[in-house]
């Protein structure tokens, strides 16, 4: 017999009748094997006979399930108790749907999204029903997708779902798996069906983060996107970014030539590789710092902060710098990142590049994870994994305090969900005399994205309240923290927009991680 832990559930409910939440505490003896759905059916069966959750094929199959645990959405019948790995669970209902009962909710939004996109094979009117033929690479190339269980998961998850207008991405996913089967005949339907609302997906990576089936949701919504980039089924706002980058090698539509003005005000400025000839570590700064004046102060601070960590050598590529292309590729222009790709990679071979620090997360990933930059092997940094470890080594002795500043770290989506880069940004902010580390309720791997990813930076114009940059702020003003600090410059831009949205900008501060140091290093 195997041993017996007891575990203590901590059970979010909704109240329908006051219309509110309200928590209950049962302590429960798990044993190895048993789910969390085993848990639920121990505390009614011996605890608490009014608990109410939803289950039916005890077999990750239904997908009626999920909940929320320990802020994730997880199949409660497909997860074991132990394996969570803490003595205390926290069990809620799943977000972005309305709640109904305890841990129920209404599932009827998500279906009517589902039905919306027309879930089924469309053939051409009038044409006589017959055998339908698919070769075995047909087959594959949408039946990982066709795993979908409809559990809701993804959507609790993501951000742009806080947005009812939002197909969310199940729905979105399931519409592409149908785009790919060589039997459907509704292509041009189901892109008009989508190329609405498709570009509120920030490519957080949520969805695919928490489905159960191991579904590579975000990537499928890119890929759908891509068809209507394609097809030039896009609106005007997506095109506008699209063509400055096109044109101007940077989605802002600045002149190249002035990319190195950020530099104005260092001293001494970087060198440029064109310069030096050979350039072995790169700051590869991008386009918001290079451009946008609130963002330039960041980079001279990261610039300057780089160097004092032992980066005498550090470089930058000036004009050569274009876009790196991120938000084009999650914008679905796969040809135009690749050209960007392309020009940018060229550059790191001409000049003997060995190694990148990268101001923004979308820069870092992109270099890491995409080719043609992934084939290069070059080393690739985040500038606050060098500046936690020239803390950590002392190089740099932050030693000015910061008054008892309240501060909650924003994790970029890029940087934690995406890159798994939790640590080093708090590791650096905990150094600093006088600053209190506070953390949001949905941190790490459950943090809210600030809505900026795959180009939204530029094209936001949903309302305020469906806005996943001011769901943000709000939880960052329940917190009562002085200052959000987040480590990537889109982050900023939005939540800065946000505060400036909800008029709260005397209240709260957007701050980079390198501003805080430099100014414990007494640097501002
Ligand atoms: Fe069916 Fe969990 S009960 S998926």
């Amino acid at each position: 017999m195997s041993e017996v832990k007891m575990i203590k559930f901590v059970v979010k409910r909704y109240d329908p009748e006051r219309k509110c939440f309200f928590t209950s505490t049962y302590e429960v003896p798990v044993r190895r094997g048993m789910t969390l759905l085993d848990a639920l059916l121990y505390i009614k069966e011996n605890l608490d006979e009014t608990l109410a959750f939803r289950y039916s094929c005890r077999m990750s199959i239904c997908g009626s399930c999920a909940i929320k645990v320990n802020g994730k959405p997880m199949l409660a019948c497909f997860t074991q108790v132990l394996d969570l790995g803490t003595d205390t669970i926290v069990l809620e209902p799943l977000s972005n749907l309305p709640p109904i009962r305890d841990l129920v909710v209404d599932f009827g939004p998500f279906f009517k999204h589902m039905k919306d996109i027309r879930p089924y094979l469309i053939r051409p009117p009038g044409e006589p029903e017959e055998e339908f033929i698919q070769r075995p690479e047909e087959f594959k190339r949408y039946w990982p997708l066709a795993r979908c269980t409809s559990c809701s998961s993804c959507v609790a998850a993501c951000p742009a779902s806080i947005d009812d207008a939002f197909l969310g991405p199940s729905a979105l996913m399931s519409a592409y798996r149908f785009m790919i089967d060589t039997r459907d005949a509704g292509l041009g339907e189901r892109l008009k069906l989508i190329s609405e609302t498709v570009w509120l997906c920030t490519s957080c990576n949520s969805c695919t983060l928490v489905c159960p089936k191991e579904i590579d949701v975000s990537s499928s919504i890119t890929e759908a996107k891509s068809l209507l980039v394609e097809e030039g089924r896009i609106a005007r706002r997506i095109a506008d970014v699209l063509e400055a980058a096109m044109t101007y090698h940077n989605p802002l539509g600045r002149l190249q030539a002035r990319r190195p003005e950020w530099m104005e005000g260092l001293e001494p400025p970087l060198p440029l590789a064109s310069e030096l000839g050979r350039a072995p570590r790169l700051l590869f700064v991008c386009c918001l710092p290079a451009f946008e004046p609130r963002h330039q102060e960041v980079a001279r601070l990261a610039a300057s902060l780089l160097r004092s960590s032992g980066l005498k050598d550090l470089a930058t590529l000036g004009k050569d710098e274009w876009c790196c292309g991120d938000h084009i590729l999650r914008m679905g222009e796969k040809g135009l990142f690749e050209e960007l790709a392309e020009h940018n990679t060229s550059m790191f071979e001409r000049y003997g590049v060995e190694e990148v620090v990268t101001l923004s997360p979308h820069c870092y990933y992109v270099f890491k994870n995409e080719q043609p930059y992934k084939g290069l092997g070059i080393e690739v940094r985040h500038y606050t994994e060098v500046l936690a470890e020239a803390v950590s080594s002392g190089e740099l002795r932050p030693s000015r305090s910061l008054g008892g500043l309240r501060v909650a770290y924003h994790d970029p989506c890029f940087l934690g969900k995406r890159s798994g880069i939790y640590e080093a940004p708090r590791a650096l902010l905990s150094s600093l005399p006088g600053l209190e580390l506070v953390e949001f309720e949905r941190n790490r791997e459950n943090s809210f994205c600030c809505g900026g990813g795959a180009g939204r930076v530029w094209t936001e114009e949903a309302e305020p309240e469906k806005r996943p940059s001011v769901n943000r702020l709000r939880e960052a003003l329940e917190l009562g923290v002085d200052v959000i600090a987040t480590a990537c410059p889109f982050c900023t831009c939005m939540l800065e927009d946000a505060a400036k949205v909800l008029d709260v900008e005397e209240k709260i501060r957007i701050m980079d991680v390198a501003e805080l140091l430099a100014r414990a290093l007494g640097l501002t």
